[in-house]
C-alpha cells in the first residue's frame, strides 16, 4: 500500500563542492560525447563558435536563474519562481516543460550510453542496451538507493578528468589542416548547430531543484551554477577544438560515439577505451540526476495538486516517489525506442528553452531589490531563448508544442475538476 504522508523538512547539507557537482553531473553527458558529432555535420568545424554561442546564450538563463535561487531558495525551481513571480498558470507550465524536456534528455543519455557501449560490444542492438540501462537507473531511483551525493561526487569527477585527458592526449595529434573548410553551413549551420549544442549545456539550473538540501542558498546557488557552467564550457570548448583537429568534421559527423573515434586516430586502444567509459560514466551521471530531479518535481507538482494526487505517493518501504519514477520512467523508455537521438536531443532542447524563457520572465518581475544584474540580462535572456528555438527543427517544434498543449489542457481541466 502507498500512503501521502508529507516528506519531512530536508536537511541543507550540500555545501558548495557537491551544488557545483550537481551541476556539472546534469550538465555534462550526451551534448559533448554525442551532439558534437551531430554538430559538427551541421556547421564544420565553427561547430567551436557554435559551442560558444550557446554558452553565452546559457550565462544570460543562468544569471537569472541564480538570481531567482537565491531570492527564493525553495525546492522546484522555476516552478516555483514562475508561480511566485508571474502566474500560477506560468508556474504550472515551468514545472510541466520541465518534466517533458528532462523525459527527453533522459532517453538521449540511454542513447549516448549505448552508442559508447557498442564500442565496445558491437553485438548488442542500441536501442536494447539504452532501454536496459535506463530501466536499470529508474530501478535504482524507485528503491531510493542512499548516498546519491557522494556517488555523483565520484562521477562527476571521473568524467572531468577523463575529458580532461582527452583534450591534453589529442592535442599531440592535432592536425591543423582538418579545420578547413571553417564553415561550409554558413552562418544558418553555426547557428542550427548552436541550437542543438544547447542541449549540452542543459541541467546548470538542477541545484534549484534541490535548494533545500543547500547549505547557505543565497550565497551556494549563484557560485555553484557558475561554477558547475563556466568549467562545463571550458571544457566543452577544449574538447571541441581536439575533436576536429583530430579527425575534422566529416568524420565526427559520421560516427556515433564521435569522441572515441577521434581518439582513436592516434592508434592508441587504450585511449579509446578510456574515452568510451567516460562517455558511458558521463551519461549514466547525468540519467541518475535526471530521474531523481523528476521524481522531485512530480512530487512537488503533486503535493500542490498541479499533478494527480498519485504521483504524490510515496513508497512505504523505499520513501521514493514511486508513482512519479514509473510513469515517467515508461514515457522515457517510449521515447528512446521510438525516436532518434537528433529529434530526441531537439525535442528535449526546445523545451528547455521554453522553460529558461520563462524563467528569464520571472527574473525580470524580481522585486528590485533583490535583483542582482541589469534588466537586459534577462532580456537578453528570454530573447536569446526565443531566437535559438527558430534554429531548431520543425518536427521537434510540433511535438514539443502538442507537449505544451497536453499541459495546457491537465491545467484547465484540473482547474474545472477542483473548482
Ligand atoms: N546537458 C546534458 C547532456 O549533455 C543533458 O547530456
Amino acid at each position: 500500500m502507498s500512503d501521502t504522508r508529507v516528506r519531512p523538512a530536508l536537511k541543507r547539507e550540500i555545501g558548495l563542492f557537491g551544488a557545483t557537482a550537481l551541476g556539472i553531473g546534469a550538465i555534462i553527458g550526451s551534448g559533448i560525447f554525442i551532439v558534437t558529432g551531430i554538430v559538427a555535420g551541421i556547421a564544420g568545424p565553427a561547430m567551436v563558435i557554435s559551442v560558444i554561442i550557446a554558452g553565452v546564450i546559457a550565462v544570460f538563463s543562468a544569471m537569472s536563474v541564480a538570481e531567482l535561487g537565491a531570492y527564493l531558495p525553495e525546492e522546484g525551481g522555476t516552478y516555483a519562481y514562475a508561480q511566485k513571480l508571474i502566474s500560477p498558470f506560468a508556474g504550472f507550465i515551468a514545472g510541466w516543460i520541465w518534466i517533458f524536456s528532462n523525459i527527453f534528455v533522459g532517453a538521449a543519455v540511454s542513447l549516448g550510453f549505448a552508442h559508447y557501449f557498442v564500442t565496445l560490444f558491437p553485438a548488442i542492438p542500441v536501442k536494447i542496451i539504452a532501454a536496459v540501462i535506463c530501466t536499470l537507473f529508474l530501478f535504482i531511483n524507485y528503491i531510493g538507493l542512499k548516498g546519491s551525493v557522494l556517488f555523483n561526487n565520484i562521477l562527476v569527477t571521473a568524467k572531468v578528468l577523463i575529458l580532461l585527458f582527452f583534450v591534453a592526449f589529442g592535442l599531440g595529434f592535432f592536425h591543423p589542416g582538418n579545420v578547413i573548410p571553417l564553415a561550409p553551413g554558413g552562418a544558418v549551420g553555426i547557428l542550427s548547430g548552436a541550437a542543438l549544442i544547447f542541449f549540452a549545456y542543459t541541467g546548470f539550473a538542477r541545484v534549484t531543484i534541490m535548494a533545500e538540501e543547500v547549505k547557505d542558498p543565497e550565497k551556494t546557488i549563484p557560485r555553484s551554477i557558475f561554477l558547475a557552467l563556466g568549467i562545463s564550457t571550458v571544457i566543452y570548448l577544449l574538447v571541441s577544438v581536439v575533436a576536429v583537429g583530430l579527425t575534422g568534421a566529416p568524420a565526427l559527423a559520421q560516427s556515433g560515439s564521435p569522441l572515441a573515434d577521434a581518439i582513436g586516430i592516434t592508434g592508441n586502444p587504450g585511449a579509446v577505451l578510456v574515452i568510451s567509459l567516460g562517455a558511458m560514466i558521463a551519461t549514466a551521471s547525468v540519467l541518475l540526476t535526471t530521474i531523481m530531479g523528476i521524481s522531485r518535481i512530480v512530487f512537488s507538482m503533486a503535493r500542490s495538486r498541479d499533478l494527480p494526487l498519485l504521483f504524490g505517493m510515496i513508497h512505504p518501504r523505499f520513501s521514493t516517489p514511486h508513482y512519479a519514477i514509473a510513469v515517467t520512467g515508461a514515457c522515457m523508455i517510449a521515447a528512446l525506442l521510438l525516436a532518434d537521438l537528433t529529434l530526441v536531443v531537439s525535442i528535449s532542447t526546445f523545451a528547455m528553452l521554453l522553460y529558461y524563457l520563462i524563467a528569464n520572465i520571472a527574473a525580470l518581475r524580481l522585486p528590485r531589490e533583490h535583483r542582482r544584474y541589469p534588466t537586459w540580462v534577462p532580456v537578453m535572456g528570454a530573447l536569446s531563448c526565443t531566437g535559438l528555438i527558430v534554429f531548431l527543427s520543425p518536427d521537434s517544434w510540433i511535438i514539443g508544442c502538442i507537449g505544451l498543449l497536453l499541459g495546457v489542457t491537465w491545467f484547465l481541466f484540473r482547474r474545472k475538476t477542483v473548482a
